[in-house]
Order: structure tokens, then C-alpha cells, then sequence
């Protein structure tokens, strides 16, 4: 009898998920059809608008400069590090980019945030979208963090796109 009971709650089971399976699968299936349609005919293009990004000297945001760069933006290239900056807007400009302001600027300075969004909008007459991708990471134990101002700096970092994003209030984003 617990035996039969047994195999009757399995097969209820898998009567289940296949009765999900057929409501949910054709509805996802067509959503996902109809957004792939929509995407080839209307393109979200990038191309003569101007793209701010932080943190372009290395890693991620200089690879998307460079998939900005062949999609034909404009870029303003934000970082610390001046010459590698300047590498990447040469890469940038060789890739298709039809212009390339290089800001170096510490993102963890309100000052400084303020400085290159005016900047990028007196040199281009406008700024399109913002990349806020410029950070610090780091994974360790906390037991193994004896310097206190190890914090600060971290704390300093995640205020970053807090400061950024702060600074760009006038200035219109698409
Ligand atoms: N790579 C990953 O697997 C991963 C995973 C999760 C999240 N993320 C996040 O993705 C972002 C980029 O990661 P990534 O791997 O590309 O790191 P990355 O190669 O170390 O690049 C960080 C960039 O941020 C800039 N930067 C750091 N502090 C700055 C400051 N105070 N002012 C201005 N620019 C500053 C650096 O340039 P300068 O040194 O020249 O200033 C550099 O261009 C970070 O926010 C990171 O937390 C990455």
C-alpha cells in the first residue's frame, strides 16, 4: 500500500512539472523570439553619442572602451593613471572611436568627479551614458587585516559611485 502511494505521489509529481513545463516554456519561447526580433530591427546604437567611463585605465573598463570604440562612441576615459589612459585612447581612436578625451582624476575626490563630468560636457556638449565602473576589490579573512586604514580605503571606494553619480545631478543622461 506505501509502496503504491509512493509511485502514485511520483508520478503526480512529474504530471506537475510537466504541466509547468507546458505553460511556461511556449509563453518564454515567444518572449524570447519576439525581443531577439526586436533587437535586429531596432539596434540600441551607441554610435556618435558620447560614453563616460571610469576606471578605463585597465580590466573591465578598458575592454569596454574598447567595444564602445568599434560600436563608434565617443569616449571620456577616467583613471589615475595618465599614461596608460592615454595607451587606451590610442587603442580606442585606431578601433573606430571618432574622438577620445583623456581625464585622469581620482574618483574618490568630490572635486575631482566634478571636474571631469564638467569636462567631458564642455568638450562634447553632452554626455550620453555613464559607465561607473571604476573600483577596488579585494577578498581576504577579516583577521587578516591588521591595518585599520585598509577600511578607510575600502570605504572610500564604495562611496565612489555615490560621488559620481552625485556630481552628475545637472547634467542629462540617456
Ligand atoms: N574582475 C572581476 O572578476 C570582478 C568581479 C566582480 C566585480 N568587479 C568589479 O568590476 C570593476 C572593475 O574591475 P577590474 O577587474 O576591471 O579591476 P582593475 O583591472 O583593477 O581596474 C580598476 C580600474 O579602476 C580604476 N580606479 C581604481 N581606483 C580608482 C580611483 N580612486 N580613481 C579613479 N580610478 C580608479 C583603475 O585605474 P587607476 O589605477 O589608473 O586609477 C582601473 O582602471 C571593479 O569595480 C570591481 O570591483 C570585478
Amino acid at each position: 500500500m506505501t509502496m503504491l502511494m509512493g509511485r502514485l505521489a511520483g508520478v503526480a509529481l512529474q504530471l506537475a512539472l510537466a504541466a509547468l513545463l507546458v505553460l511556461f516554456l511556449p509563453p518564454y519561447y515567444v518572449y524570447r523570439l519576439t525581443a531577439s526580433f526586436l533587437g535586429s530591427v531596432f539596434p540600441d546604437s551607441v554610435s556618435g553619442k558620447v560614453v563616460l567611463i571610469t576606471g578605463a585605465s585597465s580590466g573591465i573598463g578598458e575592454h569596454l572602451a574598447y567595444e564602445y570604440a568599434k560600436r563608434g562612441a565617443n569616449l571620456a576615459l577616467v583613471a589615475r593613471r595618465e599614461a596608460s589612459l592615454r595607451e587606451v585612447a590610442d587603442h580606442a581612436s585606431a578601433l573606430g572611436s571618432p574622438s577620445v578625451l583623456v581625464l585622469p582624476a581620482d574618483v574618490s575626490k568630490p572635486d575631482d568627479c566634478r571636474k571631469f563630468m564638467d569636462d567631458t560636457v564642455a568638450y562634447f556638449g553632452r554626455l550620453d551614458h555613464l559607465v561607473n565602473n571604476a573600483s577596488i576589490w579585494q577578498v581576504c579573512k577579516f583577521q587578516e587585516v591588521e591595518d585599520v586604514n585598509y577600511f578607510r580605503t575600502l570605504m572610500v571606494h564604495s562611496h565612489m559611485p555615490f560621488s559620481v553619480l552625485h556630481t552628475n545631478l545637472g547634467h542629462e543622461l540617456t
